[in-house]
């Protein structure tokens, strides 16, 4: 038998929001609406489709691993220099590649509870010591994330908006915290729902700072609806960036990744009805939750984090809603016991998902004000 280390074998996968196909499979249901991995309800990028429609013959090719047109343009649009810039297949790459290139075993990490479960599951991947700094009131305690530091921590990751809370820090907040950051300590700033969030006054864009000790990610899976084809993005100064070069794998992000990246950047169109197709839907989830008293934590990005009576009832809730078609995503795996997170979506699937929370909420709090266990 071939020895497994420890800390694999005590790995928890990525568990991911429940495939559409799988929920059909299972429970035999035909009308289903998955508002549970925050994905865009709009589909790709139409710019993008048509980008990858156009580049299918060039498949047999290696792509170029310098990425240079696809890192030109990015840096062309966020006005930074070429050398500043590492593509990757999603942000969640990235992530095993900063943990590989700026920590050795022995090095301790610190982060949130209740933030990206991909970054849990990339920092156990390779046994480094994590620190979990407990949530304040649903957001990222970047005060006690600061006390946390000591003379082993490598890296700090944060989220900002921060999945599943929706909650952001501010400008003002983040500068505070730098300040009190040394510098042998890489913060990782992950800016996955950075777009949705621009518009709110005090927002952190990470891009304004040029600091030796962060990291900016970014992705292309939410906004841009590019999901399924893994493209994200680090930005950082050259000699960051340079070493991730040397540890990621040469041919990612894919060849249909890179040209359909460059044609969604240039999708402003696309990028507005996101944003306005987000806010409709927040704002329609938002008074339905009020009427029908269901708790929720303010949000920042695409989607609602709820709070429920108990982890029973989110069990219960969850699978009445399976049961009917709608798929959420229950957060009690990453310490938000009573929470589960829906994300916006069309107005048909809004008022799907409205119409199945409202009935199966209501005979659920029936239940649980009877007195029966939940
Ligand atoms: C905070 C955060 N970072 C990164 C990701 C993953 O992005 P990608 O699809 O680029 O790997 C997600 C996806 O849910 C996220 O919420």
């Amino acid at each position: 038998m071939i020895h497994i280390p420890e800390h694999v074998q005590n790995l928890i996968p990525y568990k991911a929001g429940k495939p559409i196909e799988e929920l059909s499979r299972e429970r035999g249901i035909t009308q289903i609406v998955k508002l549970a991995s925050n994905e865009n309800p709009l589909g790709p990028s139409p710019k993008a489709v048509e980008a990858i429609r156009n580049n299918l013959l060039k498949l047999h090719r290696y792509t170029d691993p310098s990425a240079y047109t696809l890192v030109n343009a990015i840096a062309g649009k966020l006005k930074k220099r070429p050398g500043q810039i590492v593509t990757c297949s999603g942000s969640d790459s990235l992530l095993q590649y900063i943990i590989t290139a700026f920590s050795i075993e022995n090095d301790e990490i610190i982060t949130s509870e209740g933030t990206f479960s991909g970054w849990y599951v990339n920092a156990n991947k390779y046994g480094r010591k994590s620190h979990y700094v407990p949530l304040k009131n649903y957001h990222l305690n970047l005060d006690a994330i600061a006390d946390t530091i000591n003379s082993k921590t490598r890296i700090i990751y944060l989220a900002n908006p921060n999945n599943p809370t929706g909650t952001m820090f501010t400008k003002h907040e983040f500068e505070i915290f730098m300040s009190r950051i040394p510098d042998y300590v890489l913060v990782v700033l992950d800016e996955a729902y950075t777009i949705y969030a621009q518009s709110y006054p005090g927002y952190i864009d990470g891009l304004n700072y040029d600091l030796e000790n962060l990291i900016v990610l970014r992705t292309l899976s939410k906004t841009y609806g590019l999901a399924g084809l893994r493209i994200g993005f680090a930005v950082a100064q050259e000699y960051l960036i340079t070493e991730l070069y040397k540890v990621k794998l040469p041919f990612e992000p894919n060849y249909l990744a890179h040209v359909a990246a460059i044609a969604a950047l240039d999708d402003e169109e696309f990028l507005h009805k996101t944003v306005h197709l987000n806010d409709l839907s927040l704002k329609r989830m938002k008074s339905r939750f009020d009427e029908l008293g269901i708790e929720y934590v303010p949000t920042y990005a695409n989607f609602y984090l709820l709070l429920l009576p108990s982890e029973n009832f989110v069990n219960e809730f969850n699978n009445e809603c399976l049961n009917r078609g709608l798929i959420l995503r229950p957060v009690n795996t990453i310490g938000i016991k009573n929470g589960i997170r829906i994300n916006s979506g069309t107005k048909d699937e809004t008022e799907f998902a409205m119409d199945i929370i409202g009935k199966v909420y209501s005979s659920l709090m029936e239940k649980y004000n009877a007195g029966i266990e939940l």
